[in-house]
């Protein structure tokens, strides 16, 4: 997940949580935003000016101004699309909310037109204080957004809430809600994904290679670009840091056939990636079968088409669209899908390509709609892959 060509102002206050600051600014830069930096001069007790310097790309600001040459501290307010003070110390936060300017973090802060976001840092005592706390309502008043605080050790030595959130989460809360796109907002959107698992007994199974990569992707993709997912997967080798998506586990094809139809009709937009298993034992054995002939012989029943099922109760305004794996006669095949199963588009993988596959973190897709256009995905990342299927969907 992305946050390319973003413009972050991370505001650093002197708190002992400072020291996270570096690991946060990698995380930021690798994943592609463009990060300046400005710092309290309690900050640098806690955290090198000259380590954040290089790792920003950018000179660290601390002074209002370099000698002679002004630290433009409203530009900086007005480059940002977004300010993040973390740690934001208590003395801050309070400075903050009475909109005192005695230093570069607080004269960024009155300057920025951006969205802001604070991520205290402090001892629970100091925390739970009402001093602190109504510093922390003013300045959600002001429409800043207040980061939880996590619970565990103090610098203190004692143990409670007050622990700044973690880098990882401070990032994943920019890519799930600072930025998180608006093209779907207001859509309910149903993916499934991954394999199906068909006992035999309690101790075998049979499936397939499927590993939800692709179908976990679109899952992402939708909700980053603003709709409520509902995910419904057999036994996925991928998770998400989405905490958003909703997460229906199942395991067999009858399992999965049942939850999708229960949740079809409220359904704007329904992805069926899952790699649902065509055929099941006609009997599951209640006892590990023992081994004894040379050969044995195992008796299939096929198992209900879920994609079809779905196209024939599917009402004007939903969109369906079917996945295709085809090792030959694959355009062919896939519209007979589409056809078939009545579908609005299909999303055709040939196994034949390289790169597109099981497991792989790329793949290629042909994407045919009902209508008749059809456009080619060249070899890309699954999550650029989905970020195409969304878009030719939506236009
Ligand atoms: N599908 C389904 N239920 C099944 C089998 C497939 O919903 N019992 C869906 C898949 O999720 C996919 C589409 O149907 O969206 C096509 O799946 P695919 O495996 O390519 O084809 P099948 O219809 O199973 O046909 P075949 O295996 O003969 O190619």
């Amino acid at each position: 997940m992305s946050l390319q060509g973003k413009k972050i102002v991370l505001g650093i206050t002197g708190s002992i949580a400072a020291y996270k600051t570096i690991p946060l600014v990698r995380l930021l830069t690798k994943a592609g935003a463009e990060v300046r930096i400005v710092m309290t001069k309690a900050a640098q007790d806690f955290v090198s000016p000259l380590v954040l310097s290089t790792f920003s790309h950018h000179p660290v600001w601390i002074e209002f101004h370099e000698g002679a040459i002004w630290n433009n501290h409203v530009e900086l307010g007005l480059w940002g699309d977004v300010f993040i003070v973390a740690p934001a110390s208590c003395h801050t936060l309070s400075k903050m909310a009475n909109g005192l300017c005695d230093n570069i973090v607080l004269a960024t802060y009155l300057s920025a037109r951006c969205p802001v976001i604070l991520a205290p840092a402090m001892d629970e005592d100091m925390f739970l204080h009402p001093a602190t706390q109504r510093s922390l309502e003013m300045l959600r008043s002001y429409g800043n957004t207040v980061l939880q605080v996590n619970a565990g050790e103090l610098a203190s030595g004692l143990v409670g809430h007050g622990r700044m959130l973690e880098p990882d989460e401070i990032v994943q809360h920019l890519i799930e809600n600072t930025f998180r796109g608006t093209k779907l907002t207001g859509k309910q959107i149903l993916v499934t994904a991954g394999p199906t698992q068909e006992l035999l007994d309690p101790v075998r199974y049979i499936s397939n290679f499927s590993t939800g990569k692709m179908g976990m992707c679109l899952a992402e993709e939708c909700y980053l670009q603003g709709a409520e997912v509902t995910l419904i997967a057999g036994p996925l080798q991928v998770t998400t840091s989405i905490q958003g998506i909703r997460q229906i586990a199942v395991q067999s094809a009858s399992e999965m056939e049942e939850a999708c139809l229960n949740h079809i009709t409220s359904m704007d937009i329904i992805f069926m990636a899952a790699a649902v298993a065509d055929y099941r034992p006609l009997s599951i054995s209640n006892e590990k079968i023992k081994k004894s002939e040379h050969t044995s012989t195992l008796l299939l029943e096929k198992t209900n088409d879920i994609l079809a099922a779905m196209g024939s109760v599917k009402k004007a305004h939903q969109t369906i669209v079917g996945f295709a794996l085809e090792t030959e006669n694959e355009e062919a095949n896939a519209l007979k899908k589409m056809k078939e199963k009545k579908t609005d588009f299909i999303v055709l993988n040939s196994l034949k390509d390289e790169g597109a596959g099981f497991g792989l973190d790329t793949n290629q897709v042909t994407m045919y709609a009902a209508t008749g256009e059809k456009k080619v995905v060249h070899l890309e990342s699954k999550m650029n892959v989905a970020k195409e299927i969304v878009n030719y969907i939506l236009e």
